[in-house]
């Protein structure tokens, strides 16, 4: 069994990216900049937000937040989006989710234009990635592919089981797991929330793809020996032994899956490190200007 290292595998990648930064840089090319647009004061998202500006700077990008209060109407939110779309100077624009209710995360969602879309959530980038036309990969699935590519799993042929389908990644991942590439090309099965007799896919898994959010869901019964199991939850549990007052759990039960597989993803320490190099990656293809090219 062979834990996948997502913490060494996302910095090697950093650190390409900051290396392909250097020599767009030195070829005359525009510093990469990417805003992100924070509403409230939710915790995890503020967290969230300064790590990915942090990234930012390390490789060389140039970064930059617009923070509004949770009062915020959704006209002038939407109005700022399209202050962004316009901005010459600013090549990706994430709004960070979730927003408070008052506000339709479809309309800021489809507001974003296309070409600043670094999320990868707009439906037009959405729907390319779902006919193989060049996109922006939304963060996860992204890192996901990449740890299949640097651990050179092989994943042609093989019968591949995504748990849940979400937008931002049980649906994309399935896509890209079925697609004529590598890695790619496998045997794809969504299952989700209404699928019966769900152990009966799993014990047929060469890869299971978790990302369900139910805290220690796949257990030892649902696995077939030698498979890949790529854990995407991140619960926290309550756990007062711990200074942060919390652990991290997965989707996966840890301990009685990991002797089992192949390879298996930890949690912390798996795909977490790497859903914020898709953002950093989609940020250099849109000053690079490779997908909106103007060719398709
Ligand atoms: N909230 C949690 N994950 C994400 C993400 O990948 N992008 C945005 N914009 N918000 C999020």
């Amino acid at each position: 069994m062979q834990i996948i290292d997502g913490k060494r595998v996302s910095e090697k990648l950093k650190e390409k990216i900051k290396q392909e930064t250097v020599s767009w840089i030195h070829k005359g090319g525009k510093k990469p900049h990417l805003c992100a647009i924070l509403v409230g004061n939710d915790g995890a998202s503020h967290t969230y937000v300064a790590a990915k500006m942090k990234d930012c700077e390390s490789i060389g990008f140039t970064s930059s937040i617009y923070r509004f209060d949770e009062t915020i109407t959704e006209e002038e939110l939407l109005k700022t989006i399209r202050e962004i779309n316009a901005n010459p100077d600013i090549d990706g624009l994430i709004v960070q989710l979730p927003l408070p209710k008052h506000i339709s995360v479809d309309k800021v969602t489809q507001t974003i234009s296309p070409e600043k879309d670094v999320d990868g959530f707009h439906p037009q980038n959405v729907g390319r990635l779902s006919i193989g036309l060049p996109t922006y990969i939304s963060a996860t699935p992204y890192g996901i592919m990449q740890l299949f590519d640097y651990y050179n799993i092989d994943t042609v042929g093989k019968h591949c089981v995504v748990l849940g389908r979400s937008n931002i990644v049980g649906t994309p991942v399935s896509i890209l797991m079925s697609r004529n590439t590598t890695p790619g090309n496998a045997t794809v099965t969504l299952c989700h929330s209404k699928t019966q007799n769900l152990e009966n896919y799993t014990r047929n898994a060469d890869i299971i793809i978790a990302a369900i959010g139910i805290p220690e869901f796949v257990k030892a019964h649902m696995i077939k020996p030698g498979a890949v199991v790529i854990d995407v939850g991140i619960t926290r549990i309550k756990d007062p032994s711990k200074k942060s007052g919390y652990r991290l759990v997965g989707d996966v039960a840890y301990d009685e899956v990991a002797p089992l597989c192949s390879y298996i993803t930890p949690v912390p320490g798996g795909v977490g490190p790497m859903t914020r190099i898709g953002l950093l990656m989609n940020t250099l293809k849109s000053a690079r200007k490779e997908i909106y090219s103007g060719k398709i």
